[in-house]
């Protein structure tokens, strides 16, 4: 199978300038210094076409970051992002490419499709926006073009003459993802696109993500902090802490070969039916500040393996076992 997409060495930092006070007191000698957050931190991955490719980790890792990149709604720092070998977003060879070929192929799914959908507009009109825009059709076409997605997620034509505030999160979440399906994308990434819906609907949205799957021949990036959401839907996973990668496998060794602590400790915490697994077990600690991470294993102070070597020595990501890849010190 080819790649889709490569994620290659990608890094975002956010710096935060110093205010006037700042640099009035460092004119005078003091010592105040930019603040960098290290959002996502050289992350690399393939996804395969057709491939549902999870990401997990605690608020703040950077999955958002990351997704928005490969969206192409966010610039990257370093590192590139590569569609089907030949589009590009990023550095490559030291120049900053956008080839908006990729725009319209890799679209992007909220949490919120409330704060992302005109609640003055039509359903219609919502949905047939972007592709009237792009000359995917025209006007004339655009009923019998609605109609017809809103059929594919799942909700009724007469949807189209209603507003936003007419349906509930789930059908508001429908809207959403026809309105994403609408310019054809081949690759859609999906953040914390159930993360507000109450569980029964989740699983029905999920579902609705997994048919759209084969009869659209999609290929996802999952994003969600719900390890029992991910494991539910991915093929694979990349598990990342503090803007990072740490674990990547198939979801089957993830969940029954899982390496790395971190994982370990993100599992403990799925409250799950199965009663050979731990119950509901909360990560201890405190998540560090990205702008001022650990030394060595940025995982160390939370990690009950650590040793005096992941206190200095920052682990290499290698393969472990074939296509299983994990940075921990206790593979060495
Ligand atoms: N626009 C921004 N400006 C400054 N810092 C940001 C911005 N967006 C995200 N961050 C910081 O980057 C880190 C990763 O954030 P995010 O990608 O939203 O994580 P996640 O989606 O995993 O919760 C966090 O520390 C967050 O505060
Ligand atoms: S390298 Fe050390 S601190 Fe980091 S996860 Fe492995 S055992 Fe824990
Ligand atoms: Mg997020």
């Amino acid at each position: 199978m080819k790649h889709i997409l490569e994620v290659k060495q990608v890094t975002k930092k956010f710096v935060k300038s110093l205010d006037k006070t700042a640099k009035f007191v460092n004119y005078f000698g003091g010592s105040y210094k930019e603040e960098v957050v290290h959002a996502v931190d050289d992350v690399s991955f393939n996804i395969q076409s057709g491939e549902v490719v999870g990401v997990v980790g605690e608020s703040g890792c950077g999955k958002s970051t990351l997704g928005r990149m490969i969206a192409g709604i966010m610039p990257l720092t370093k590192g590139s992002i590569a569609f089907k070998e030949k589009h590009y977003v990023g550095y490559v060879n030291d120049k900053y490419q956008q080839d908006h070929a990729i725009d319209l192929k890799i679209q992007m799914i909220f949490q919120d499709p409330f704060s992302s959908l005109n609640p003055r507009k039509k359903v219609v009109d919502i949905i047939s926006e972007a592709p009237i825009h792009h000359q995917i059709i025209s006007n004339k076409d655009k009923k019998s073009f609605v109609a017809e997605i809103l059929n594919k997620v799942g909700l009724n034509t007469d949807a189209m003459n209603r507003y936003p505030h007419q349906f509930s999160g789930g059908q508001r979440q429908r809207v959403g993802i026809a309105r994403a399906l609408a310019v054809s994308p081949e690759i859609v990434v999906c953040d914390e696109s159930v993360a507000a819906l109450d569980v029964s609907i989740q699983a029905q949205i999920i579902n609705l993500f997994l048919d759209l799957r084969k009869n659209m021949n999609l290929t996802y990036l999952f994003i969600s902090h719900d390890m029992g959401v991910i494991e539910h839907i991915a093929d694979r996973i990349v598990v990342m802490y503090l803007g990072q990668v740490v674990e990547i496998a198939s979801t089957n060794e993830i969940i029954h070969q899982t390496n790395h602590p971190y994982t370990k400790a993100l599992l403990g915490g799925v409250p799950t039916l199965d009663t050979t697994r731990k119950i509901y077990e909360p990560i201890k600690g405190e998540i560090p500040s990205p702008l001022n991470p650990p030394s060595g294993c940025y995982f160390h102070p939370r990690c009950k393996f650590a040793t005096e070597k992941c206190k200095v020595e920052k682990p290499l990501f290698k393969e472990i076992a074939p296509n299983h890849f994990s940075a921990c010190h206790l593979n060495d």
